[in-house]
């Protein structure tokens, strides 16, 4: 739903417009043609989605300004960080006392960090993380809507429960009418502004069918179209960019490449990156990242692929824990801790450049129900919501028993909405911030 509040143009300068959102200054790319300073606009992922109505733009503001401000407040008061030093070790206050400097750790720092298991001094971790994000990107929490639209797939991951290992799964295909109908009411009825359409690596989706589908979509509606299908090569990243889709959700799943072949025989770690440096070459917004505690992955591993998202210019982090699903090779393995994965989110929020978005994922909160809150108290800022059809959704088991898998779509915004609000997180996305006309990155 990311509910845009409009935004005010002040400036535009070589496609670049900047948006004035209550004081607040951001920046966004702007392809609409008939854009002036004084139009009234959403904007969503750093990109202008579309013109609104003067009239409709104050009338939405004027309800928005009080719990905008309201939110803020509430934000403030939680992420305060107040360094409660007793009981806390000397090493971690000076390794969070050079982060709070933005001094960089060095790699036996990081892993002290990953590492720490004493429940008061990962609280004062998470703590510190919680207080970068709400200083370098405030209070707006980003929540985009996900449709799996097939979960056929030609891969052969050895976790995943939707590749090929897996023959007992009964596999679907929407059609290009119920995707694009799925999409027409996530945008219209529950008011999303940002979609990821995700699948297998299916042949009956090529390039070519899927940019029909995003031109059709992108002609009904203005939204921000995320692709996550796979690799679908340069040619076919290039056709889906024209077509209209400005954003790629694709993890390289581990930065070590042995590692890497050994969980996807036959393929290579060095093409998926090339594929995701292309992506961002060509325009794309980057969602990227790794699976927390995959079998065999080292700490150095879960290190460098924080490391690699941030390489990989990631505007937003996707790191989840990996889940057993029976009918795979890893069945028998066991998941990561919770106390791995909120420790890993802390320290990409630690680590990754400061206006990167890092996501809680269904992963881990199928791992604890608490997640969501922990991971947004821990340096996340971003949610996905599952938008897929409920009977179809029920199919798409990458593990099992997903988060949410039941849950109505309304249940689904409602509890999102009372849990940003409690923590003071607007669900929003206001973009880059600007000062003195300056992007602060
Ligand atoms: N546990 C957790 N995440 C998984 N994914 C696939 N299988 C699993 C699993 N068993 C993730 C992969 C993939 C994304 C769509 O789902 O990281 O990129």
């Amino acid at each position: 739903m990311c509910y845009a509040i409009p935004g005010l143009v002040e400036e535009i300068e070589n496609n670049l417009a900047i948006i004035d959102y209550f004081g607040e200054k951001r920046k966004a790319y702007n392809e609409l043609e008939h854009l002036s300073p004084g139009d009234f606009v959403y904007a969503q992922g750093g990109f202008v989605i579309k013109k609104i109505p003067p009239e409709e733009a104050q009338s939405i503001l004027s309800t928005w300004k009080e719990t905008f401000f309201e939110l803020q407040e509430v934000d403030l008061r939680l992420s305060r960080l107040q360094l409660e030093r007793k009981a806390i070790s000397n090493d971690l206050l000076r390794i969070l006392d050079k982060v709070l400097e933005e001094k960089t750790l060095s790699q036996k720092e990081a892993l002290f960090l990953l590492n720490l298991e004493d429940e008061k001094e990962r609280e004062l971790l998470y703590k510190t993380a919680n207080f970068l994000r709400r200083k370098y990107l405030g209070n707006s929490c980003c929540v985009h809507g996900i449709i799996e639209f097939s979960n056929f797939c030609s891969r052969n991951c050895s976790y995943c429960g939707i590749s090929i290992h897996n023959r007992k799964l009964k596999r679907y295909r929407m059609s290009d009418e119920e995707i694009i109908q799925t999409a027409i009411q996530a945008i219209d009825q529950y008011g999303f502004q940002a979609l990821v359409l995700q699948s297998g690596e299916d042949p009956c989706f090529p390039a070519k069918r899927l940019a029909e589908l995003i031109k059709e979509l992108k002609r009904q509606r203005p939204v921000l179209i995320f692709v996550s299908c796979g690799e679908v090569g340069e040619r076919g990243l290039e056709i889906l960019y024209q077509a209209g889709a400005r954003g790629i959700l694709m993890r390289f799943e581990t930065s070590n490449p042995v590692l890497y072949e050994k969980l996807h025989p036959g393929y290579s770690l060095e093409e998926r990156i090339q594929h995701l440096k292309i992506a961002y070459q060509i325009g794309y917004l980057i969602i990227t990242g790794a699976l927390i505690g995959l079998p065999g992955q080292s700490d150095e591993d879960l290190l460098n692929d924080i490391f690699l998202t941030s390489e990989l210019r990631a505007e937003m982090c996707s790191f989840g824990p990996f889940l057993p699903h029976p009918e795979t090779p890893l069945g028998h393995s066991r998941p990561p801790n919770k106390t791995r994965v909120l420790n890993a989110l802390a320290l990409i929020r630690i680590l990754a450049p400061k206006h990167s978005k890092i996501l809680v994922t269904t992963a881990f909160e199928t791992l604890d129900p608490l997640a969501r809150e922990n991971g947004l108290m821990a340096g996340a800022n971003s949610l996905m919501l599952n938008v897929t059809p409920a009977h179809f959704r029920k199919q798409y088991v990458i593990y099992p028993h997903r988060a949410h898998e039941k849950e109505s779509l309304e249940d689904q915004i409602k509890q999102t909405l009372q849990l940003l609000y409690k923590l003071g997180r607007a669900p929003t996305d206001l973009g880059t911030e600007i000062t003195n006309g300056e992007n602060k990155a």
